[in-house]
């Protein structure tokens, strides 16, 4: 199977924040865990640097917007590595083969025939960069998403033809209702076709920081039409030499959030039919993470800095809270003591102190090695369910709900923990004729570990590494494959006892 990943590209009008973080993180999830089952990926990111919005961010600090870009893309390549995202290539939009790619892209739509002059004159929000109709402002007259007033915007403009596409978009939605997720995010989208399509402007001629228009030089491509076509650009030059279009597309997945639903479900499906390629296999949608009841945004001014979090705590704990707090598709409120609560509880008093009890107990117990030993009644249930658990957190991933693959593993973590406390390992190593049944738990407590950290992987990659690591097992991209995950996969091998996996956070601390 092939799996083409995408998330939105960002603008580099600030620093990168949480929000960013969230939307990166689930999308390196997804492409981890297909590569766990064995797909062709490919994974895309980046960053949007053309358009006002990025053009008065450089006017602000007093730079060209060629400078400001390259101070601040760089910060979003760093956030990607940072977050352990698996992004087989950044794009930027000032790539000069994703410029050339875009003049070729809107050729082809004059080719078709769907492109037209006109003047237009509308309400634009900079924030969006979109044009708003009254109708759907606030009742204050502000930008829903941004809260602040659009502006009259005139120009004589190239404009796309998407009326003419009303039709064949609302039968391909129909005649395919998995292609938006959720379902709710579907009907939105569905409904916004049925209400009437109007042809929109796709070039600018009051700004200069852009794509110039093939045909016009004095106007610019709008910066929605350039940044949607990233998505098809990354492919003809992130492996030189080799077109990938031909490999991944349209074996395209886009995550986003609610923000730029209109633009990835009904504007670039458009796009795409007129320029002659399919739509996307399919596109989901998620929430918006929260601060203080609002949504986190540069433009709002209520950001946390992905960095620090990530400094202080480790990246795994911040890959694993985002996605246990926020479900994909819902919004959720974050803090930094809702982050501390599941981390002492959760990482460091579950999974943490489960690691280091069962590789301590291997280690004085069995002097260190992992005991073979068959899986009799006291086990049979807990290999089972081991098994099971994989199953069904990989049935969550699938259907991109993170936050169900989590709880399941977590369930399975729990039910370890028990087996510890209902055995009780200090009691059977007095004696003698229990030897057996000691063996068997200390070998299904490694085997069960083992299964936690195959299933568990994607979210927290780094943990799930050290965890094999400190059993004593292999833990290469092929060791880490789904085919490999049965109870008897587990090697007796020696285990290595290290630090406490997540030291707990002290309080105030
Ligand atoms: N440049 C456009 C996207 C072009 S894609 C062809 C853009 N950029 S953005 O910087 O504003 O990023 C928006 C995306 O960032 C959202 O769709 C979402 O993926 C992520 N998020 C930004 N803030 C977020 C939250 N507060 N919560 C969740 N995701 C957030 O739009």
């Amino acid at each position: 199977m092939r799996f083409y990943i995408t998330t939105p590209i960002y603008y580099v009008n600030g620093e990168p924040h949480l929000g960013h973080a969230y939307t990166t993180i689930a999308a390196d999830i997804l492409a981890r865990y297909h590569r766990q089952k064995g797909d062709d990926v490919f994974f895309l990111t980046g960053v949007d640097e053309h358009g006002n919005k990025v053009a008065q961010a450089a006017a602000e600090r007093g730079l060209t917007p060629r400078q400001h870009v390259d101070q601040l893309a760089p910060r979003f390549r760093h956030l990607a590595e940072q977050l352990g995202a698996t992004n087989d290539f950044f794009i930027r939009t000032t790539d000069p083969e994703h410029e050339a790619y875009v003049q070729q892209f809107v050729e082809r739509l004059k080719a078709a025939g769907d492109i037209e002059k006109r003047a237009y004159g509308g309400l634009y929000c900079t924030a969006c960069e979109g044009f708003w109709y009254e109708r759907d402002l606030a009742p204050d007259g502000t930008c829903p998403d941004h809260g602040i007033k659009p502006v009259w915007l005139e120009e004589e403009n190239y404009y796309f033809l998407l009326s003419k596409y009303q039709e064949r978009l609302a039968e391909l939605f129909r005649a395919n209702p998995d292609l938006v997720k959720p379902r709710s995010r579907y009907n939105e989208a569905l409904s916004f076709i049925d209400q009437g399509l109007e042809d929109i402007s796709i070039s600018r001629s009051s700004i200069t920081w852009g794509v110039p228009v093939p045909w016009d030089p004095e106007q610019v491509i709008y910066v929605w039409v350039d940044a949607l076509i990233n998505y098809l650009s990354a492919l003809t030059y992130a492996r030189p030499g080799e077109d990938l279009v031909e490999r991944f597309w349209p074996a395209v997945y886009h995550l986003l959030a609610k923000d730029i639903l209109k633009f990835h479900a009904v504007i670039w499906p458009a796009l795409l039919l007129s320029a002659g390629h399919s739509l996307p296999t399919g596109e989901f949608i998620h929430g918006y993470l929260l601060m203080g009841g609002e949504k986190m945004s540069k433009t709002r001014g209520n950001v946390l800095d992905p960095f620090a979090v990530m400094d202080q705590y480790g990246i795994d704990p911040l890959r694993f809270y985002l996605m246990r707090e926020v479900a994909l598709g819902q919004d959720g409120v974050i803090s930094l003591e809702g982050f501390e609560g599941r981390y002492n509880s959760e990482l460091a008093n579950e999974l943490g102190n489960l690691v280091s009890r069962s590789v301590s107990m291997i280690g004085k117990y069995r002097d260190g090695r992992i005991p073979e030993a068959p899986v009799d009644e006291v086990l049979r249930d807990v290999a089972a369910e081991g098994e099971a658990m994989v199953r069904a957190a990989g049935a969550h991933y699938d259907v991109v709900a993170v936050t169900a693959a989590i709880e399941t593993v977590w369930e399975y973590v729990r039910r370890l923990n028990r087996l510890v406390e209902e055995e009780a390992p200090w009691k059977l190593v007095k004696e003698e004729a229990q030897a057996g049944r000691l063996d068997m738990v200390l070998h299904g407590l490694a085997a069960g570990l083992r299964l936690v950290a195959l299933a568990i992987y994607p979210v927290i990659p780094g943990t799930a590494e050290k965890i094999l690591q400190r059993l004593g097992q292999a833990h290469g991209a092929a060791d880490l494959l789904l085919e490999k995950a049965a109870w008897t996969g587990l090697t007796p091998a020696a285990v290595v006892v290290g630090p406490p996996l997540f030291p707990r956070i002290e309080a105030g601390g």
